[in-house]
């Protein structure tokens, strides 16, 4: 569905790659020390890690659970590279057909790391597969076609499956009980982030004073991948408005935000879009997250994992069994407060 902002939704979203990710290559930390935050996640990962090294055995099937932008990728490759083994990519929709995941399964090599994408997304006969590979490291083969094909197990080498996703509800309970760890990716707070922009600012070449990263660092929602695209678009407007050093300085990064329309809370114009239609069109909710997803012209599924985390976290909304409904703060942060519902619960505008 087309709408006035189809094109600004664009600018900063961490669930869309962009051009840009492929300069955030260079960006990516490479160990577990260049991965900044997430205390409690590295620290665990690296006692499972070491343990696993010292017993020369591969790593349990490891889960990682959290919104885009996070550094599921990132940890699973540098788990690949902190046990020393060989990393391999997929994601659940790239996985058409059984075939498809035999294919990488028959070629892995001794604790290998292998790494599913969206794994929430598995078509039945995959997942099925799946499961003999994670549990008895068995891949059925169908050896022939039509009639006379049959089907055979061969071993493979005991490997580490990596999964992530973004929303941990939708994978089925056997498939999550086949995961000896379980880790939850939580937002990243200001200091950390800061600390994230400064090494990318260090990599990109660019300065940047200590008041200016912390404010982008308050306005990334929290998210490393919103925090490195910021950044960039900061060093384009210190370039263009700065005082010809390039420097990235507080007055900049102000004018930056404004220009991008990010505000204080670090909200983006569809963020703030979605409680305005909340509140002008369904009285301040509750609203179904479908209805809700029609009426901004978004799918499920970005508004479920990409809108809403921040703003539930922000305080600004409130999933309820009912459908979601706006809080008291929405109104404040919009500058709202104080106006009166009519008779019939919508906001006079
Ligand atoms: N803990 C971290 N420290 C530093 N940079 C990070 C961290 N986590 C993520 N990043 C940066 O954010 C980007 C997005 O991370 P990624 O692993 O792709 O997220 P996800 O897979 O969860 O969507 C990475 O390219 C990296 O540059
Ligand atoms: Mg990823």
């Amino acid at each position: 569905m087309e709408n006035a902002f189809s094109d600004d939704r664009f600018l900063v979203r961490a669930d869309i790659p962009a051009v840009d990710d492929e300069h955030e290559v260079g960006l990516r930390p490479q160990n577990l020390n260049e991965f900044l935050g997430q205390t409690l996640v590295k620290e665990n990962l690296s006692v499972f890690i070491e343990a696993a090294k010292k017993r020369g055995e591969a790593l349990d099937h490891l889960f990682l659970i959290g919104p885009p932008g996070l550094g599921k990728t990132t940890l699973a490759q540098i788990t690949a590279r902190e046990l020393g083994v060989d990393f391999k990519v997929t994601s659940a929709p790239a996985l058409e057909k059984p075939k498809d995941l035999a294919g990488i399964l028959s070629t892995i090599t001794e604790r290998t790391v292998f790494f599913i994408d969206e794994i929430h997304r598995l078509k039945p006969a995959i997942e099925e597969m799946l499961y003999i590979a994670m549990e008895d490291y068995e891949l059925d083969w169908i050896i022939g076609q039509g009639p006379t094909a049959r089907t055979v197990r061969i071993p493979i080498p005991k490997f580490t499956l990596v999964g992530a996703t973004t929303k941990a509800g939708m994978v089925s309970s056997p498939l999550i009980s086949r995961f000896g760890i379980v880790q939850r990716f939580a937002f990243y707070d200001k200091e950390e982030l800061k600390q994230i922009i400064k090494r990318s600012a260090k990599l990109l070449n660019v300065m940047i004073e200590d008041d200016a990263a912390l404010l982008i660092a308050e306005c990334s929602r929290g998210t490393p991948r919103v925090a490195n695209r910021v950044l960039r678009r900061m060093r384009d407007f210190a370039q263009i408005y700065g005082d010809k050093s390039g420097i990235i300085r507080l007055s900049t990064v102000k004018t930056g935000l404004n220009k991008l329309q990010i505000d204080s809370m670090g909200l983006e114009l569809y963020d703030r879009e979605i409680l305005l239609s909340i509140i002008k069109n369904f009285g301040g909710g509750p609203v179904g997250a479908e209805t809700l997803a029609i009426s901004i012209g978004e799918s499920m599924d970005t508004l479920e994992d990409y809108y809403e985390p921040y703003l539930i976290q922000c305080g600004l909304l409130q999933r309820t069994p009912r459908g979601r409904m706006v809080t008291e703060k929405a109104y404040k942060h919009l500058g709202l407060e104080g106006k009166t519902l009519n008779e019939n619960q919508r906001l006079l505008f």
